[in-house]
């Protein structure tokens, strides 16, 4: 029978076994399974394992101080931050196609999580040889099955070190669904903030701005999302909605009247849905108070934003994401 109790237990020790006295690196991403995973290594192994973090500067507000504060303090774990926005955003400079940005932020993201582990095996020697994944049973299925070694290229080489690393893999979360995933990270103590978390995707605001990424236009979308989410989470409509992109239309100009006159300013788009997993999804019939208020708040407190739009597409035909 089933409990998280007995869940942790087993996988406590599973890893010790596994691992014995070697060292383990996880990559976190600010995400539920690579938080939760990370949370039961290090419950498993404690100061034998290091988290990184890579901050590509395409996060929401306060997401990364998330990471760096709640998740450290409710895990004590071992943390590197490696602050990368500039590397990022010089890499998407002038590229506006959504694909394009993926490969860029994809790549970007590999290069600088192996110069991070390169890093850690200089300091720490060869016996890091783990890496963990919060991989989940479905993904598990989706890939047949298969489990194994990941095989890293490593491109900055430090001190010396193998040209291909050979990493096992941890993957504690192999046998569990999303809503166990949720359930263990809550016994083992973490903040609600990472363990309810909506899905956010690896590309983050970098696909949510249609048009160029620029460090001003980041900017300007975190403080409409962080408003969006404020009041989303104050109307207690947090559980009803599966997530809720706001996006902001770079490319596009409206004209407006704010304080002593016409401006010519962006629209920002609501995209609240509801969903099961993400494959179909309906927009969300949020209450209009509701919406007025985001879209009062938002249009008063984020400069350049003078229009404030909703999203009433259901998935077919439109994608959760605008890009
Ligand atoms: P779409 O927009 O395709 O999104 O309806 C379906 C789900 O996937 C998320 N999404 C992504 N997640 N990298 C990710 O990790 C991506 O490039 C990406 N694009 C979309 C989206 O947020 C939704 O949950």
């Amino acid at each position: 029978d089933w409990t998280t109790g007995s869940v942790i237990d087993e996988q406590v020790a599973a890893i010790r076994e596994q691992v014995g006295d070697r060292r383990a690196i996880c990559g976190l991403s600010g995400g539920v399974d690579s938080a939760v995973a990370a949370a039961l290594v290090q419950k498993a192994i404690g100061s034998q394992l290091t988290c990184v973090y890579v901050d590509h500067g395409l996060m929401r507000k306060g997401e990364t101080e998330q990471v760096e504060k709640d998740f450290v303090a409710a895990t004590g774990v071992q943390l590197k931050v490696v602050d990368a926005e500039e590397r990022f955003l010089t890499a998407l400079k002038g590229v506006s196609d959504p694909e394009q940005k993926r490969k860029i932020i994809g790549r970007e993201f590999i290069r600088v999580f192996e110069q991070a582990q390169a890093e850690i095996i200089a300091d720490e020697g060869p016996a890091v040889e783990f890496l963990v994944q919060g991989t989940l049973y479905p993904d598990v299925v989706e890939s047949g099955g298969g489990t194994g070694t990941a095989n890293i290229k490593s491109h900055h080489n430090v001190g010396g070190l193998p040209e291909d690393l050979e990493f096992q893999l941890i993957e504690p979360l192999r046998k569990l669904f999303k809503d166990e995933v949720r359930m263990v990270g809550q016994e083992l103590g973490l903040p609600d903030e990472i363990v309810q978390r909506q899905p956010f995707p690896g590309p983050g605001l970098g696909i949510r701005i249609v048009g160029e990424v620029t460090k001003e236009r980041l900017d300007l979308l975190r403080e409409a999302d962080a408003i969006a989410r404020e009041e989303l989470t104050a109307a207690g409509l947090d559980r009803d909605i599966w997530q809720c992109p706001v996006v902001l239309l770079a490319d596009v100009r409206s004209v407006g009247v704010q304080g002593d006159g016409r401006t010519y300013g962006h629209p920002i788009v609501l995209r609240p849905v509801s969903s099961e997993d993400a494959m179909t999804a309906d927009w969300s019939r949020l209450p209009y108070d509701v919406l007025a208020k985001i879209s009062t708040r938002i249009t008063n407190e984020v400069r350049d934003v003078n229009r404030v739009v909703l999203d009433v597409t259901s998935k077919p035909p439109g994608t959760i994401e605008w890009e």
